[in-house]
């Protein structure tokens, strides 16, 4: 895999983060995967997706394109498109949509094999553990490193400090997504008070050993080539990191959503700060991988070999025709 690599700029047909409701402030709201352009609009609370390109020219209906009851209208010879009615000699295709907390998910293509478990999941999750952005960052870099980086156990250890890292073994879930399971293993919990860590670090140097006393479960199940989803922490204290990423011309958008049970919820910006911190960890490495140098992976490298085999995969998005639900 190239560091950036033009081909993934086609979107395949699995789930994408595309956007956290905060960022649709205009509506309608352009947006992009890769290199197929989209508008967003606002219902309520329901947030709707389609195609952007004008079906008579090829205006962007995201830019200036105005709501008019079900359609839209365009920019440019002010025709009126339907949306999401095929039907109707203009209009554009709507795409399937999930909203879990603030990130919007959306698919270029309704065809159930692409889903690979991922509305069960945000069904799951969403009354628990409401998402809130955590980061959302343009790196220079394929896409599928950002949610590779959850099967690749060495590089918590190497890029993140985390101690001890055990396990780190992938499989295959029961709808088709990618597992990965893990185990950190740390002297003390981030989480607890700087007292008691200072009180384990002096235990550890009085005694002169280290006791791994905090080991957080770490279990990622990867949705599509673009979304992970990563229960951490050990049982009773579990929180969820959706780290996702959507292809542009220049790489990637990667976003970092964090959902935590409301008990919890004071624990909520050490966690945000420490995925803003681990993701502009990751992106010095990701923005200088040597373009076209040969890899020479090992066993430990299995789950990464594992997680490209599941991207190759998936298909690519149909192309943009039709009513995609
Ligand atoms: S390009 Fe949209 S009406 Fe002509
Ligand atoms: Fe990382």
């Amino acid at each position: 895999m190239s560091p950036v690599n033009p081909s993934a700029v086609i979107p395949h047909s699995g789930w994408y983060l595309l956007a956290f409701r905060s960022e649709l402030s205009a509506d309608p709201t352009p947006l992009a995967i890769g290199d197929r352009a989209l508008v967003a609009l606002r219902e309520d609370d329901r947030v709707r997706v389609f195609d952007a390109a004008c079906p008579h020219r090829g205006a962007h209906l995201g830019y200036g394109g105005r709501r008019e009851k079900d359609c839209l209208v365009c920019p440019f010879h002010g025709r009126r498109i339907a949306l999401g009615d095929a039907t109707r000699p203009l209009s554009v295709a709507e795409y399937p949509v999930l909203q879990w907390g603030d990130a919007v998910f959306a698919r270029l293509t309704g065809d159930p094999a692409g889903d690979r478990g991922f509305a069960q999941a945000v069904e799951k999750y969403a009354a628990d553990f409401p998402l809130v952005p955590a980061v959302t960052l343009p790196v220079a870099v394929d896409s599928a490193y950002v949610v590779e980086n959850a099967f690749d156990g060495d590089h918590f250890k190497a890029v993140h400090m985390v101690p001890g890292v055990r396990g780190w073994t992938a499989s295959p879930g029961p709808s088709g997504e990618l597992v990965v399971e893990g185990e950190f293993l740390m002297q003390t919990s981030p989480w607890q008070d700087e007292r008691h860590k200072e009180e384990v670090r002096w235990r550890a140097i009085r005694t002169n050993t280290v006791r791994w006393e905090y080991r957080p479960r770490f279990l990622a199940r990867a949705y599509s080539p673009g979304v992970v989803v990563t229960e951490f922490g050990p049982e009773g204290e579990v929180h969820v990191i959706v780290t996702a990423a959507v292809p542009t011309p220049e790489g990637c958008v990667a976003r970092v959503a964090v959902g935590v049970r409301d008990h919890q919820r004071d624990t909520l910006p050490v966690i945000v700060a420490g995925s803003r911190k681990a993701l502009a960890e990751d992106q010095v490495i990701w923005e200088h991988l040597v373009p076209g140098a040969p890899e020479r992976l090992d066993g430990r490298d299995e789950p990464v070999v594992a997680f490209r085999e599941f991207c190759a995969d998936f298909p690519a998005a149909p192309p943009m025709t039709g009513d995609a639900r």
